[in-house]
């Protein structure tokens, strides 16, 4: 039977710190919370007690059970007072130096028994407990942020962790109201292994200017359902631990390049724009520690009234086989939107009824062939001033307003899976495409309810330049045989917020949706990093396509 453990240490009561004494202390374990200096220790109340009074103010929190909790605290400066505790978790900053030295330290304090836990994002927990002569007692006890609200805990076992202990802690998640994973020692575990790539290329698409953070963030709220944007995750997380993991994952991991971290990074830590906990990072926050942004010279003004002439007349073609939701979800959107619609196939005789049309939107099958013959055919057959849009996710914009002898007139209308679901249009300007257009452009999709981001005419767009090698991250994950299909799924959906995890995703949107778009971006970028994973192809060859097909991921196997 696992022991109980009654009394907790936790040091350092930053950002995940002072979340975890809360977890502990909602949940009826004593807590010692430790700080390396007074100052520090103040913060690190204040930290707690401006959560548990937020968690108060919304009804989350009864009066009493706040003052219960809080007086399952006791506030102590240095390690000293954690000599008779059942386990320490540490969340100090993420540097080996110091948690091999923490470490050594706790060794000699705490007694015989205590189990030794540390909350670190990327660091080897091997190296960290052999900095110890109780390595059998060390864990890795990853929480994630902000730690009363995620889920998920990652324990993490190191080839001489007993398995006593792992069932101790396992335990213990369970007692939190926690799901607990139980993997191996690697580089970013789970969660991080896959989500970092993702936040750092993010920073290298708002470093290149290729979209604001506001339409970064836009994108991946709106356009993938994620619960933040990455950008401002980022600020959440704070600057200097995102750089120190990504340097580990990068050092550790194989030196892959999605992790080598964004020069950006480094400048703002050193500049001191760590994020939230400072008052600014890639946004500017009302003070210190705050969550709520206000406005700083990036702000965007607010979108002036153009002279555009608003469309009233939308043709749309259609349909392609993969097309047919797309075009029915935008008929019915612009008949609700108020607009007259015309619609037709690519047969000759039907597209001459698009002659007087202000606007048109064509959504037949993703073939490069088959779209440049049709915006030929509709340069010919439009007004001079109509507006030409493609809502294809693969193919370059400029190549299909090439094909017209109107290149300024033509945009991107890039709506992101599952369609109909989601709040964002993906304005996709050319290099050739006038500013006209793009208001138009940007006209439309506000009178059907929807938020635009503009954004250049990139592989992927912003949503699936940003989603798709997060999912073929995935799939390499379990090529690797690290965890399976359903531990990854649970430790993004619980860890993250995400409201599907990966496998099920591709399962989804379809595997050889997902191959088509992975070899897109790799093309573009020839970046090894993108390269879509073998198991991928040969799920695709086999017939394994996920949704539609009745096998995907759910029923795949690792084969050799
Ligand atoms: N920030 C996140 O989103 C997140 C999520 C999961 C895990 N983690 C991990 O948690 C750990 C802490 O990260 P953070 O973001 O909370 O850092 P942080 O900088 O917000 O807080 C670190 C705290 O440790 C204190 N500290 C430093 N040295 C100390 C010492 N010798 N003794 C006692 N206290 C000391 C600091 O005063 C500070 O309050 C890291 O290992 C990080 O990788 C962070």
């Amino acid at each position: 039977m696992a022991r109980e453990i009654t009394s907790v240490g936790v040091i350092g009561l930053g950002t995940m710190g002072a979340g975890i004494v809360e977890v502990f202390a909602r949940n009826g374990v004593r807590v010692l919370a430790v700080e390396i200096s007074e100052e520090a220790l103040d913060r690190g109340r204040a930290n707690l007690t401006g959560s548990t009074d937020r968690a108060v103010a919304r009804g989350k929190l009864a009066t009493e059970a706040r003052d219960a909790l809080l007086g399952r605290v006791t506030f102590a400066v240095g390690l000293a007072a954690l000599d008779d505790v059942d386990l320490v978790i540490e969340a100090v900053p993420e540097r080996l130096d110091l948690k091999r030295r923490l470490f050594g330290e706790l060794d000699r304090i705490c007694r015989p028994d205590t189990i030794l836990a540390t909350n670190t994002s990327s660091l080897s927990v091997t190296e960290i407990a052999v900095a110890t002569t109780r390595p059998q007692q060390v864990v890795g006890l990853h929480f994630f942020n902000p730690a009363p609200v995620m889920k998920l805990v990652e324990v993490i076992r190191t080839v001489v962790t007993a398995p006593e202990v792992v069932a101790d802690v396992e335990a213990l998640c369970a007692r939190l109201g926690k799901v607990d994973v139980t993997i191996g020692d690697r580089a970013g575990f789970i969660a991080n292994a896959l989500l970092f790539g993702y936040l750092n290329q993010a920073v290298e698409l708002f470093e290149s200017r290729y979209a604001t953070r506001e339409d970064l963030d836009a994108a991946m709220r709106l356009g993938a359902g994620l619960p933040m944007g990455p950008l401002a995750l980022l600020d959440l997380i704070g600057l200097d631990t995102a750089y120190e993991i990504l340097e580990t994952m990068h050092r550790r991991g194989g030196r892959n390049r999605r992790h080598a971290p964004v020069p950006l990074i480094r400048q703002m830590v050193t500049a001191g724009l760590l994020g939230r906990k400072t008052g600014r990072g890639f946004y500017t926050y009302l003070r210190p520690g705050s969550g709520t942004v206000v406005p700083d010279e990036l702000t965007p003004p607010p979108v002036e009234p153009t002279d555009v002439t608003a469309p009233r007349t939308v043709g749309l073609v259609g349909p392609g086989p993969l097309a047919t939701t797309l075009a029915t979800t935008l008929a019915e959107g612009f008949v609700a939107a108020g607009y007259r619609v015309v619609e037709v196939t690519t047969d000759e005789a039907e597209l001459v009824r698009l002659a007087e049309v202000d606007l048109v939107v064509e959504a037949v099958v993703d073939d490069l062939e088959t779209k440049r013959a049709l915006f030929a055919r509709l340069d010919q057959i439009c007004r001079p001033d109509a507006v030409l849009a493609t809502t294809t996710s693969v193919l370059p914009v400029i190549d299909l307003a090439m094909a017209t002898g109107r290149p300024a007139d033509v945009i991107g209308l890039h709506f992101p899976r599952p369609v109909g679901e989601r709040q964002l249009v993906e304005v996709v300007r050319t290099v050739r495409t006038s500013a006209q257009a793009t208001a138009v452009a940007r006209t439309v999709v506000g009178a059907l309810g929807l938020t635009a981001v503009v954004c250049a005419d990139r592989a992927g767009f912003v949503v699936d330049a940003l989603l798709f090698p997060y999912l073929n991250d995935a799939i390499r994950m379990l090529e690797a045989s690290y965890a399976t299909v359903e531990d990854v799924d649970h430790a993004m959906r619980l860890g993250c917020g995400y409201p599907v995890g990966p496998f099920a995703l591709l399962d989804q949107v379809g595997l050889d949706v997902a191959l088509e778009i992975q070899r897109g971006l790799y093309q573009a970028a020839r970046e090894p990093g993108l390269a879509p994973a073998p198991l991928l192809e040969q799920l695709v060859t086999a017939g394994h396509l996920g949704r539609g097909t009745g096998r995907g991921f759910r029923e795949a196997t690792v084969s050799s």
